[in-house]
């Protein structure tokens, strides 16, 4: 296992709740070093390009709504195995089938409203972290 990065956003709804710190506590404390961060907000046209992999899909209209809603989160971060472990920390796109103690099933409101992303792949890693972040940012 080598060292890896992934990329994460802390949604809207746990900005706007005032619970990123907590979020970052949980982070950190399961490994992971954070390398880049920043607080943004994503246009329409951001959010639908960064989404895109679900524009066919019912919720993507909403799910644009929602991550242009307010501010967002985010993250670069390295760890061993980090895109498998960050989303062990991060639970269930559903917050009701996430297992204890995870993000989700702390602070999620519903499967939309579920206030963490994390790329699923080291590929989408990769392509997630250059939407973001420039390579001479990260340190
Ligand atoms: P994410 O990409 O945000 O890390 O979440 P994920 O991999 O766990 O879930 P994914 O299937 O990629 O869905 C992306 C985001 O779309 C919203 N969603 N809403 N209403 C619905 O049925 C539904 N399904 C997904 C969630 O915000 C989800 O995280
Ligand atoms: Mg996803």
């Amino acid at each position: 296992m080598s060292v890896e990065r992934t990329f994460s956003i802390i949604k809207p709804d746990a900005v706007a709740a005032g619970q990123a710190g907590e979020i970052l506590a949980m982070i950190q404390k399961a490994g992971f070093t954070i390398v880049g961060l920043r607080m943004t907000r994503l246009s329409a046209a951001e959010a639908q390009g960064f989404y895109a992999v679900h524009k066919e899909r019912p919720f993507y209209s909403g799910l644009v709504k929602f991550m242009t809603e307010g501010p967002i989160i985010v993250m670069a971060l390295e760890r061993e195995d980090a895109v498998k472990g960050l989303r062990e920390v991060m639970g269930a796109t559903n917050p009701a089938n996430a297992a204890e103690g995870t993000v989700r099933k702390r602070f999620a409101a519903n499967i939309e409203r579920n206030c963490i992303h994390g790329s699923d792949a080291p590929e989408t890693a990769a392509v997630e972290l250059a939407f973001f972040f420039r390579t001479s940012e990260l340190l």
